[in-house]
C-alpha cells in the first residue's frame, strides 16, 4: 500500500510541476490574455449546414459571380497570403495571376487593402469591411441595403456586396456603364443575372437547390450569398494558435514572445482595442497610416467610417483589425502602406517615423496633421515604444499563428 501511495505523490508532483513552475511574467500574461477575451477556438465556432458549405465552396471559386466573368472571390482570398491577397490594394476584374504577377496585369485596382477571413461570421463577429459598411452590432442589420437587407444575417449581406463593386468584380467597359448609378436597383439586376447564370449550371444549382431545399427555378442571390456565407464560416473559423497552447495548456513560449506579450497587454496598449475572442474590438479607431493609392474618397483621402456615419468625429477610423495569421497578410493597413509588421506597429506610436511628409505636397501635408489629431484621442498617442520593443511584439504576433492541421 505504502509504495502506491508513494507512486500516487510521485505522479501528483509531476502534474504539478509545470504549474510550480510558473513564473511571475507567464502567470500575468495568461491572466490578462483570458480578461482581454482569448477563448478556445470552438468556443467561437458559429453554427454552419455543412451541405451549404461544400456548394459555397464552388460559388467562392466560381467566376460567374463576376458580371464581366473575370474573377473569383478566390482571386483575393488566397490561402498562400492567409486568405488576402498579398497585394497593397486588391486587383479585381480583368487580373490575371496572383501575388505580383497579378499588379502587372489589367486588373481593376480597388481603393482597399483586401482583408483576411479568419473568423468572419464566428460567434459575436457581425461588423464587417475597414469602414463597418455591413453592422450588426446594434441587434440589427445596416448597411447599403438600408430597410431592404436581403437577410439579418449580416455575413450574408457582406456576400451580396463583392458582385456589384466596379473593379472588384465587374470590369468598367460601355457594356456595364448602366451599374454606374450604383442604387440598389442596378446591384438587384446583377444578382439576378448571377443567380439566372448559377441555375443554368447543373454542377452547382443541383447540389445548392439541394442544400437550400428549393427547385432549381426558385434558387436566387440570397441561396449563393447562404453558401458563400457557410463556406466562409467553415473554412475561415479559428483554429488553436501557439498562444491558446500557451494559455489554455500551459505550453511555454520563448522569451521574446513572452516579453512581446506582456507589452500587448501592457504598456503597449494594444488590447485596447486588439481585444476580444478575434483580437479587435470590432469598433473604429484612427491610426495615421500614410495613405496609399487614390483612396475611398478620391484624391488619396479615405475618410473610412466617417463614409457611412457622417459624424466627423469618424473621419479616418477604421474598424479594428483582427490579428490572428497577421504573419501571413502583408502588406498592412487600410491602404496597404506598410510592407512589414514592424512598421504596421511604429505608425500607431511614432506615425511621422512612417511617413515622409517632405515628399507629400502641402494639402496631403494638411490631410496627415488632421489624421494625428484625430489620433491624439487614442491611448496608442501616449506610447512610447524602442525597435526592440516593435520585435518582441511581432515575435508575439506570431504566436496568433494556427497551427497547423493535418493534411491541409
Ligand atoms: C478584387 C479583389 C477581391 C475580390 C474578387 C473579392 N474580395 Fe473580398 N475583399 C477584398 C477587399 C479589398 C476587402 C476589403 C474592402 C473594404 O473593407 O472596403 C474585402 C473584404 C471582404 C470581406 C470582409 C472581411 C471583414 O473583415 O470584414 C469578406 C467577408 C469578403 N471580402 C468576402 C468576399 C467574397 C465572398 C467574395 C466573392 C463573392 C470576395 N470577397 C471577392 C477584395 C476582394
Ligand atoms: C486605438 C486602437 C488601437 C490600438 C491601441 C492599437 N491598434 Fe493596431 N490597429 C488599429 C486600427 C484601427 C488599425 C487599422 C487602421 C488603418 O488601417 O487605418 C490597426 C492596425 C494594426 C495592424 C495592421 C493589421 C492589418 O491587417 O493591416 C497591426 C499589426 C496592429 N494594428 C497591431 C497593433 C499592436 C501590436 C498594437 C500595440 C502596440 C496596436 N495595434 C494598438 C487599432 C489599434
Amino acid at each position: 500500500m505504502k509504495s502506491i501511495t508513494r507512486v500516487f505523490f510521485a505522479i501528483a508532483l509531476i502534474c504539478a510541476a509545470p504549474a510550480m513552475a510558473e513564473t511571475m511574467r507567464e502567470a500575468v500574461l495568461r491572466k490578462a490574455a483570458l480578461e482581454n477575451g482569448l477563448r478556445p477556438a470552438e468556443e467561437s465556432w458559429p453554427d454552419f449546414e455543412p451541405e451549404k458549405a461544400a456548394v459555397g465552396k464552388l460559388l467562392f471559386e466560381s467566376e460567374l459571380l463576376s458580371l464581366t466573368r473575370n474573377v473569383s472571390c478566390r482571386n483575393c482570398h488566397l490561402d498562400e497570403f492567409g486568405s488576402a491577397d498579398g497585394l497593397p490594394l486588391g486587383h479585381g476584374a480583368g487580373g490575371v495571376g496572383k501575388g505580383v504577377e497579378r499588379m502587372k496585369s489589367q486588373a481593376g485596382v480597388l481603393s482597399r487593402n483586401a482583408l483576411a477571413l479568419w473568423g468572419r461570421g464566428g460567434i459575436g463577429f457581425d461588423v464587417f469591411f475597414w469602414d463597418g459598411r455591413v453592422d450588426a452590432s446594434s441587434g440589427a442589420v445596416r448597411s447599403q441595403f438600408g430597410t431592404m437587407a436581403p437577410s439579418d444575417d449580416p455575413l450574408v449581406v457582406t456576400a451580396h456586396l463583392p458582385p456589384v463593386e466596379f473593379r472588384e468584380m465587374i470590369g468598367e467597359s460601355n457594356d456595364t456603364e448602366w451599374l454606374r448609378q450604383g442604387d440598389v436597383n442596378a446591384a438587384a439586376r446583377v444578382h439576378q443575372e448571377i443567380a439566372r447564370r448559377i441555375r443554368g449550371t447543373p454542377e452547382i444549382a443541383e447540389p445548392l437547390s439541394e442544400a437550400s431545399g428549393l427547385d432549381f427555378e426558385q434558387l436566387t442571390y440570397l441561396q449563393i450569398a447562404e453558401a458563400i456565407a457557410a463556406f466562409i464560416r467553415s473554412e475561415f473559423r479559428l483554429r488553436e494558435t501557439k498562444l491558446h497552447r500557451f494559455v489554455f495548456e500551459r505550453q511555454a513560449l520563448t522569451d521574446q514572445e513572452l516579453a512581446g506579450g506582456l507589452l500587448f497587454y501592457g504598456r503597449g496598449q494594444c488590447a485596447a482595442c486588439h481585444s476580444g475572442p478575434y483580437f479587435s474590438d470590432l469598433r473604429f479607431h484612427a491610426i495615421p497610416f500614410a495613405q496609399f493609392g487614390f483612396g475611398f474618397n478620391g484624391f488619396g483621402i479615405d475618410y473610412g467610417r466617417y463614409n457611412f456615419t457622417q459624424d466627423p468625429r469618424d473621419r479616418y477610423a477604421f474598424r479594428t483589425p483582427p490579428l490572428y495569421n497577421v504573419t501571413k497578410t502583408a502588406p498592412y493597413s487600410h491602404s496597404g502602406v506598410e510592407p512589414d509588421l514592424a512598421g504596421a506597429i511604429r505608425a500607431h506610436v511614432d506615425p511621422l517615423a512612417e511617413i515622409d511628409t517632405s515628399r507629400l505636397s502641402a494639402l496631403d501635408r494638411a490631410e496627415v496633421y488632421q489624421k494625428i489629431a484625430r489620433w491624439s484621442l487614442e491611448p496608442s498617442y501616449a506610447v512610447e515604444l524602442s525597435d526592440a520593443e516593435i520585435a518582441e511584439l511581432v515575435a508575439f504576433l506570431a504566436a496568433l499563428e494556427f497551427d497547423p492541421e493535418p493534411g491541409r
